[in-house]
């Protein structure tokens, strides 16, 4: 196969920034996606509907000349959240979605929930009033060691959660491991997942070899949940290519200065928007299911949603490229995860 059509994929998980740096992330993802769930990490975080009304606005003029793209909203759950807000949200049409950071999880989740039974108001009315929560599903326990924070998520927080608000719909964002596939698929279908395209490339040991064999400390691609050993990567490849749809695309690409990224203590987050469709169609074709990307990259997640399915196509094309080492983030740098690696599948405009 040398071309692949598709209907336009959606990207259900990414963050965007703000500021004069959003444009530059922006362009990437307007051009390949139609739409995409634009995480509220901002600083201040995205707490009320009116700050999502706004952030929606700028990002809109943000926009490249003749890209189409609709950014779909969430608030950031805080402790503090009201069942008024979330009544707000739902009747704004712009709110997709309430996003829980448990505190310190990961990058700007300081104003996370510290306890989810003070979320009760807030949860309570998601679920009468049917607003999903997309959930960072890591503990924040830190005698829990990194690489278990998902697994331990699920018994200590999830379940407890589900048991609580049976009705509620959930989207376990970004996950990384077996149990999490596991536990997604063996759920009814008010729980669904997102899988990343570096979660599918790359298993850890990515984070300690240069693109020549040699070792070294990789932070393009450190970030959280950390990319885990080879036997989660391949119940992720599983879970994204077996055509379930409770799993779907969710970039969580999420630009860094490359200064930042490159320091004694680098952030989390890798910057996948220019190469995160032909990742994942390499992955698809690698296993074998290339016939199933279009579900997964443009059907499950809205349908999930309840949005409509785009009716615009994409094509790929087969043609060796390789990303560059660095892109304009506003005044700053950006590296794209998988910069000097080839990539088979490119998109033909
Ligand atoms: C994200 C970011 O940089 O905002 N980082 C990451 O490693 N994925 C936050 C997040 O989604 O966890
Ligand atoms: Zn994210």
């Amino acid at each position: 196969m040398q071309t692949l059509t598709i209907t336009r994929p959606d990207d259900w998980h990414l963050h965007l920034r703000d500021g004069p740096a959003m444009k530059d992330a922006l362009a990437h993802t307007s051009a390949v996606f139609a739409r995409a769930i634009v995480m509220p990490n901002l600083k201040p975080p995205v707490t009320r509907t009116d700050q999502a009304r706004a952030y929606r606005e700028r990002i809109v003029s943000a926009l490249a000349p003749g890209h189409r793209f609709e950014p779909l909203m969430t608030l950031y759950l805080t402790d503090a959240t009201s069942a008024a807000e979330i009544r707000l949200a739902r009747d704004s049409g712009l709110v997709h979605g309430v996003k829980l950071y448990p505190a310190g999880a990961t990058t700007n989740s300081e104003s996370g929930v510290t306890g989810l039974d003070r979320c009760d108001p807030a949860l309570q009315a998601m679920q009468e009033l049917d607003l999903a929560l997309l959930v960072h599903g890591e503990t924040t326990d830190p005698a829990v060691d990194v690489f278990d924070r998902e697994r331990a998520f699920i018994d200590t927080v999830l379940i407890p959660l589900r048991r609580r608000f049976p009705a509620l719909r959930i989207v376990f964002e970004h996950i990384t491991t077996r149990d999490a596939v596991q536990y997604v698929g063996e759920a009814d279908d008010r729980l669904a997942a997102t899988i990343t395209a570096h979660h599918l490339r790359y298993n850890r040991n990515a984070l300690f070899v240069g693109p020549d064999g040699r070792n070294g400390i990789r932070p393009h691609a450190y970030c959280l949940p950390v990319i885990k050993r080879e036997e989660h990567r391949q119940a992720l490849l599983r879970a994204a290519t077996g055509g379930s749809p409770k799993f779907f695309l969710g970039t969580d690409s999420a630009p860094h200065p490359v200064r930042e990224k490159e320091s004694a203590c680098g952030c989390a987050g890798c910057f996948t928007a220019p190469v995160a469709l032909s990742m994942y169609a390499e992955c698809f074709e690698q296993a074998g299911a290339l016939e199933r990307l279009e579900a997964f990259a443009s059907f499950h997640g809205a349908d999930f949603y309840r949005l409509p399915r785009n009716r615009e196509r994409i094509t790929l094309q087969r043609s060796p490229w390789q990303p560059p080492s660095e892109l304009p983030f506003g005044a700053e740098r950006v590296a794209p995860l998988g910069a000097g690696e080839n990539f088979a599948w490119k998109i033909a405009n």
